[in-house]
């Protein structure tokens, strides 16, 4: 199903005319599609989710699943969170221990008044959500036999239990350790594709939303910052806030040197005087101040005074520091007043003080906004 949010807001005083929460989120999400809230702690990504639930009314805006009013301030509508058809996975995961795992699956096909099953179809229902989270022969056992990862799961089982039509979940993988997180996260794109269910996924964990989502809003500070794919965020990303969150690179400052159009490739003079081709998201004067983002895996780095070739970037420098990753190498380049980081493959070494070239193509350098 479609979920539309329109101009949501809701905010929580702190006192001294200070106050926090959520400002004008929006986004449209077309049916089936995995969508990730992504920011860092605070930004409001639980509050918009709990919105969407029902399980906090917003202040204002609108929330639609498949064209059906959920929340409407401008209409006084405000469905109740058990008439949503919603499933949810929390921050905090909570499964009842004191229940078996079976139990705890079934519980949305018990309680729900509008869902009205023999014995026999929950017991079926429930092995089926079992089964796509892996878990078909834990299913007499007590919740609290369970590692971590596998409560997880049972929390997620529970959540698509009574065909949802829209999957909220909040840092659902929280609680596992690095590797388990890994898989668990293929696994789970795994089982929401073949779901189909339409997905909001609330992350602050940038590797996790880029993997995973069709689509990223990231937010701060209560607001969405920049909407689009996965490679839009990474590789066009439209302000420093963004450009940083997401990954490493490096901002080089520097003046617009004519006017350029919103999307076109235009030149930056850095402050020593070195001109940089970029492209420009937004449209910018002669003369604005600026910053472009160019990321370390796509400046090519080698050991020669290169000449740049195919209106490539260029810049020269001296290694000022060589980091081994095991996969690869980091380095962070001295070019006169500049510190570039880039990174190679690990068999290509560059020792501390060797003279290098760095080459970069304009598509990958973008100019960003404060
Ligand atoms: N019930 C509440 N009362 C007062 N303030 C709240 C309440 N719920 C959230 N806030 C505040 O609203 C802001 C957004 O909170 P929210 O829980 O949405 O953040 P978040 O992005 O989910 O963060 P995290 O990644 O830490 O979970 C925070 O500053 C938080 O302190
Ligand atoms: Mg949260």
């Amino acid at each position: 199903m479609t979920l539309e949010v329109r101009a949501l807001n809701k905010l929580f005083a702190t006192g001294a005319d200070k106050s926090v929460g959520i400002k004008d989120v929006a986004f449209t999400l077309a049916p089936g599609k995995f969508f990730t809230l992504l920011g860092p702690s605070g930004c409001g990504k639980t509050t918009t989710l709990r919105s969407i639930a029902g399980l906090q009314e917003p202040d204002s805006g609108y929330i639609g699943v498949g064209g059906r009013p959920f929340y409407d301030s401008s209409r006084n509508i405000s469905v109740p969170l058990n008439e949503r058809g919603i499933g949810m996975v929390f921050q905090s995961y909570a499964i009842w221990p004191h229940m078996s795992v079976a139990q705890n699956v079934s519980f949305p096909l018990r309680v729900r008044p509008d869902i009205k099953l023999s014995g026999a179809e929950i017991e079926s229902k429930t092995r089926k959500a079992l089964a796509a989270v892996a878990l078909e022969e834990v299913y007499d056992r007590p919740a609290t036999r369970l590692s971590g990862g596998q409560q997880q799961r049972v929390a997620l089982a529970r959540a698509i239990v009574a065909e949802p039509q829209l999957l909220l979940l909040d840092e659902p993988l929280s609680n596992l350790d690095a590797a388990l997180r890994e898989t668990t996260r293929a696994e789970l794109k795994r089982l929401q594709r073949q779901l189909g269910v339409t997905t909001v996924y609330v992350t602050h964990d940038q590797v996790e939303a880029l993997e995973m989502s069709d689509e990223i809003a990231v937010m701060n500070r209560g607001e969405i910052v920049q909407l689009g794919t996965p490679k839009d965020i990474y590789l066009r990303p439209v302000n420093r806030f963004v450009a940083t969150f997401i990954g490493t690179t490096n901002l080089l400052a520097g003046s617009v040197l004519d006017a350029v159009a919103a999307n076109g490739i235009g030149t930056v003079r850095l402050a020593n005087g070195t001109l940089i081709q970029s492209v420009f998201p937004a449209k910018q004067q002669a003369g604005a101040k600026v910053e472009v983002s160019i990321r370390p895996e796509n400046i090519r780095i080698s050991a020669k005074r290169a000449a740049a070739q195919d209106g490539e970037n260029l810049l020269h420098g001296t290694v000022a520091l060589a980091s081994f990753l095991g996969s690869m190498n980091r380095y962070e380049i001295r070019c006169g007043d500049l510190l570039v980081q880039t990174s190679a493959l690990a068999d290509a070494e560059f020792p501390v003080g060797t003279e290098v070239s760095l080459c970069f193509a304009p598509r990958h350098t973008a100019v960003v906004a404060d």
